[in-house]
């Protein structure tokens, strides 16, 4: 007899249930896991889920289009969206549970906290999209306290993200522990993000030269060259490639995300963000 379909993952969009399902399973001595995502769901968020799947019991997914991270020039209305195609790929992928509020639940009227972003958040991104961070840490705050998850699971691929976050986490004293996995790529090297369904054909072609600079650059940073130099070669490459502008492409402490320097004997990291005419692309790597 051929195997049964497995049934559609279980969705809930209301805090009350949800709490109401998490006590459930504690009560029952699970071990909970938490995917946050903005849905649009690919390779890369679907290797969240299994390494989610390998630290606990039970596995939630939120999908969640935040709107306190979108500055209002931003692509909030057009960021792509496919709940059903999310729902099959997290069946089939096997989490337990999406958590799917809507801007209401998540924001009621009246909603006014806001959490401000550590010291992990003053340079890069912060310096083109100021609003992020603070949007990022609130809606994470507010998913950590829904689900309460023991662990929290992140892609490295915003690498800012995951170190503001990490941050945010120990400062707070939050009772998680965070979760960083290395990015997937495709094979030319392109970090899988749901913003490249934005590219042409052509600038698709162009795309993973930002990976291929990033890693010249961490090679010359590691081989001591002066990185001030190394950088804005990096940066002539990109444009050279095709690239209409560079927000940044530096190399920073990994920690931190302050001055490195070889001499510092610290791990590195080589971060990037550049245009392909309307699409903005972000990546990293270990230097
Ligand atoms: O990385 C993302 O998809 C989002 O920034 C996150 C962490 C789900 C918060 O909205």
């Amino acid at each position: 007899m051929p195997a049964k379909p497995p049934r559609t993952i279980a969705t809930i969009t209301k805090i009350s249930r949800l709490r109401k399902r998490i006590a459930e399973w504690r009560a029952a001595g699970e071990s909970i896991a938490l995917v946050p995502t903005m849905g649009a769901l690919h390779e890369g968020h679907l290797t969240l889920v299994n390494r989610a799947k390998r630290k606990a019991t039970r596995t939630v997914v939120s999908i969640f289009v935040n709107p306190g991270q979108f500055a209002p020039h931003e692509d909030l209305n057009t960021y792509p969206r496919d709940m059903a195609g999310d729902l099959g790929k997290l069946t089939t992928a096997g989490a337990d549970l999406v958590w799917s509020p809507d801007v209401d639940e998540m924001y009621p009227q009246g909603f006014s906290t806001k959490i401000q972003a550590g010291s992990a958040s003053d340079s890069l991104e912060t310096e083109f999209r100021p609003h992020f961070f603070g949007g990022v840490t609130t809606v994470c705050c507010k998913l950590f306290n829904q689900v309460a998850p023991d662990f929290a699971v992140f892609g490295e691929k915003d690498y800012q993200q995951l170190c503001v976050i990490r941050q945010m986490v120990d400062d707070l004293d939050m009772g998680l522990k965070i979760v960083g996995v290395p990015t997937v790529r495709g094979r030319d090297g392109l970090a899988l993000s749901s913003r490249n369904a934005y590219l042409s054909a052509e600038e698709r072609q162009i795309a993973p030269t930002l990976n291929q600079t990033l890693k010249s650059l961490a090679e010359a940073a590691s081989r001591g060259q002066r990185l001030g130099s190394a950088e804005n070669r990096a940066k002539a490459q990109l444009i050279k490639a095709g690239f209409k502008s560079v927000d940044y492409i530096v190399v920073r402490d990994a920690e931190t995300l302050g001055v490195w320097s070889v001499k510092s004997g610290r791990p590195g990291r080589a971060l990037a963000a550049a245009w392909l005419d309307k699409t903005r692309l972000i990546d990293n790597i270990k230097v």
